[in-house]
């Protein structure tokens, strides 16, 4: 299958579609016997203990996340930075006792709390880590070596020696394992790929300009070379993305040829899995073969502003404006990460500012480090809203203009019946104030970008609703990411979103505090 044959991803995109029917008719039951593991693990190998107290960077979250926070001219990581940022994007932050024994909880919204998120690093001789290929489990807060030596040079030539990932000291991998998320969401996990990985790498991208670092997503790679180099056992893990961390001006090593095969043992991760061959064929459709083909992709990057240019402001448009400076929340991105947590019930009677609404909304768009969009502010979602008790705004339907900085009204009205039914008949968007909708034009995306559009369109997604959670929290607010009726969401808000397809929802409210009892 050719990454060039967009009927892959229309058809993946049209057969996982949610609707009242299918939801209804859809006989999948969750099996609790054969809950997949949380975790990877690799018994045969000795783990590596990362630190566990690291110096906190003192950086604002919404700065970090703004992109705002400064660069240090030193940028190699060392063990303590990559321990922070490892354990803030996918480590444990929560752990609560429920009927079936512990829950542990980790540092990014991800769907049904299933983690398919592995992180693997591969790095040059760093302070206090020897050059090879790590593993990362959350579990023990250690890293566990599957290859001892200096692989970069490998992985940046499966990228076509991407400019930051030759330069980078160290890359995260990011890959998703199809069972721990299908276990329960069946073939719609490949769309939870891009929203779950999405959401941590919002952490891992402030996390690590926070720590003066540079970092950078890469989408743009020889699949199969990178699967080897992770000993990936691809019918049940891929990889998603990989994450240049750092800079240095230390050339590569030498490229080792090809890597052999490791086989290393893991625990399965129940007792029986599931393939869902839907998945499988996305993915395969959405590969890159070759490092020409890499190279022609990424020659495909665009501004996709799809916003119009900026003009004065209509009277159907508010301007956004940002909190002043003095009232913005200083919490650290640390903070945030650890106060995060999916809101589970809104307040239906409180409200947000516009100026609160603005800075989440602002700082979550001012543009992302990756090799599929130009740099600047290209993005390839747009936003649309339901407002619902925002002061300052009437409540209604309507899209974010990028480019003039302004919401502009589409319809005026109250729409909490229309949110609770458009979010799978779900209460919490009809309780939060306000409901992020995000939409893309695929037929114009997968033709630039290929199937594999399709896969950065859902992690762009996830990227900025994670953004957006951590900007809600740093405000004291809430948050929680949901999943919706596809084309219900479509037809709410047309004839705007004509043409468009459903992406990713996120709501943002005030907790409900619940009374002492
Ligand atoms: C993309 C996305 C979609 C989600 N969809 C829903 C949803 O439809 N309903 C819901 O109650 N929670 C939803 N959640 C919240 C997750 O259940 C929550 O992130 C997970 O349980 C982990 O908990 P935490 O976010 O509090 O750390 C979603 C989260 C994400 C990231």
């Amino acid at each position: 299958m050719s990454n060039r044959d967009i009927h892959a991803a229309w058809k993946y995109h049209d057969s996982t579609k949610h609707s009242y029917w299918s939801i209804r008719n859809n006989p999948h039951f969750l099996d609790w016997e054969n809950r997949p593991a949380s975790f990877k693990i690799y018994p045969m190998i000795e783990p590596l203990p990362l630190p566990r107290e690291v110096p906190q960077t003192g950086v604002s979250a919404l700065s970090a996340i703004s992109g705002l926070a400064a660069s240090a001219t030193d940028s190699v990581p060392g063990l303590q930075d990559l321990a922070r940022i490892l354990h803030f994007s996918a480590g444990i932050t929560k752990q609560r006792a429920s009927a079936g024994g512990e829950f542990y909880f980790r540092a990014a919204a991800c769907t049904g709390a299933l983690y398919e998120i592995e992180l693997y690093v591969v790095t040059g001789d760093l302070k206090g880590l020897e050059a090879g290929v790590y593993h990362f489990n959350p579990a023990d807060v250690s890293l566990r070596l599957l290859r001892k030596g200096d692989f970069r040079r490998n992985l940046a030539q499966a990228t076509a020696m991407e400019s930051a990932l030759a330069q980078a000291p160290a890359t995260i991998i990011c890959t998703g394992t199809y069972w721990r998320n299908a276990w329960k969401y069946q073939a719609r996990t490949y769309r939870h790929f891009g929203w779950d990985n999405g959401t941590l790498l919002a952490n891992m991208l402030g996390v690590s300009a926070a720590s003066g670092l540079p970092a950078k997503i890469v989408l743009g790679f020889v699949d199969a070379e990178v699967n080897r180099l992770l000993d990936l056992d691809t019918r049940r893990e891929v990889s998603l993305c990989l994450v240049p961390i750092g800079r240095t001006a230390e050339s590569l090593l030498p490229d080792t040829g090809e890597v052999p095969l490791l086989g290393l043992e893991t625990i399965p991760l129940s007792q029986s899995e599931v393939e869902y061959p839907a998945m499988l064929e996305m993915h395969d459709a959405s590969s890159l073969a070759s490092v020409e083909e890499v190279l022609r992709w990424r020659g495909k990057q665009t501004s996709f502003a799809s916003s119009s240019p900026a003009r004065a402001p209509s009277d159907r448009e508010v301007l956004l404006k940002r909190l002043p400076e003095t009232e913005q929340s200083t919490d650290t991105i640390e903070q945030v990460i650890l106060r995060r947590g999916s809101t589970r019930t809104f307040d239906r009677t409180a409200s947000i500012s516009l100026a609160q609404l603005s800075t989440i909304l602002d700082s979550a768009t001012r543009g992302l480090a990756a090799d599929f969009l130009e740099p600047g502010r290209a993005q390839l979602n747009d936003l649309y809203l339901i407002v619902h008790s925002v002061q300052g705004l009437k409540p209604g339907a309507y899209f974010f203009g990028r480019a003039q900085n302004a919401l502009e009204l589409l319809k005026e009205g109250e729409f909490r019946a229309e949110a609770y039914h458009l979010g799978l008949e779900q209460q919490l968007p009809a309780d939060a104030c306000v409901d992020i909708f995000f939409l893309g034009d695929l037929n114009r995306i997968l033709e630039r970008y290929g199937n594999r559009g399709y896969r950065a369109i859902q992690m762009e997604a996830g990227v900025i609703g994670g953004k957006m959670y951590l900007a809600a929290y740093a405000e004291r607010l809430g948050s929680t990411g949901l999943t919706f009726f596809d084309d219900d969401v479509i037809n709410f808000f047309s004839p705007h979103a004509k043409d468009k397809s459903a992406i990713f929802l996120l709501a943002i409210g005030k907790p409900l505090k619940r009374r002492p009892q």
